[in-house]
């Protein structure tokens, strides 16, 4: 673990969270399903010649379960632990960054950020999903009021902006980043291109 990542990890996401699992709820469940694409896994996809999902143990065994019912298991795999420590592996065609820079820092996400560079082929791309305020950084009112949520609720998350995001791409090594809403939710997803 190392520089700013260590730090950010420590006070938040380094301990396993109960949450996930002890809710329990339809809702949660859903998280989860979803969060088989967390760094590079994917849940449903039967097109993919391999998938990995980065995450805690315990989230990891409910997405196992989830990649068996979808048929999928055979061609998923699971990294076990925190994506600042474990290794990511090489050569993915996409890495998935879902629901997950906003609990960090700026520095912290570039880090994340060159990480999945680092994992991709030459040609690969990573994508994001995320809440976006505008410039303004009070509209529209859910993106800018999750930014509340995270200044509550992490050491140093937030919700960024597009050109907040464009810098962390550009300084991670991603010259092309593009942000596009995704409806009917309040949420973005960004496209993070290395040329
Ligand atoms: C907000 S949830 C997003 C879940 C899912 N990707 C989604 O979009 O609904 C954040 C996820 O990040 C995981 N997580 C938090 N810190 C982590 C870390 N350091 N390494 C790997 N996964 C982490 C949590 O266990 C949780 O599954």
């Amino acid at each position: 673990m190392s520089g700013a990542a260590g730090s950010q990890t420590s006070s938040i996401t380094t301990q396993e969270p109960r949450s996930y699992l002890e809710r329990g709820s339809a809702h949660y469940r859903q998280q989860l399903i979803s969060s088989l694409s967390d760094v590079s896994g994917l849940a449903g996809g039967a097109a993919l010649q391999r998938s990995r999902a980065l995450d805690w143990k315990k989230v990891l065994s409910v997405a196992t379960e989830n990649a068996r019912a979808a048929g999928v298991e055979s061609r998923f795999k699971t990294l076990v632990g925190s994506a600042f420590d474990v290794l990511w592996g090489s050569d993915y065609d996409l890495v998935l960054l879902t629901n997950f820079l906003h609990h960090f820092d700026r520095d912290t996400c570039v880090s994340l950020l060159a990480r999945s560079k680092d994992a991709l082929t030459p040609t690969g791309r990573c994508l994001a999903v995320d809440f976006v305020p505008n410039q303004d950084r009070v509209s529209p009112p859910l993106p800018a009021a999750f930014s509340f949520m995270m200044l509550g609720s992490t050491p140093e998350g937030d919700a960024y902006t597009a050109a907040e995001f464009a810098d962390m791409g550009r300084a991670a090594g991603f010259p092309r980043v593009t942000v596009k809403p995704l409806p009917p939710t309040s949420q973005s997803i960004i496209d993070f291109q290395q040329s």
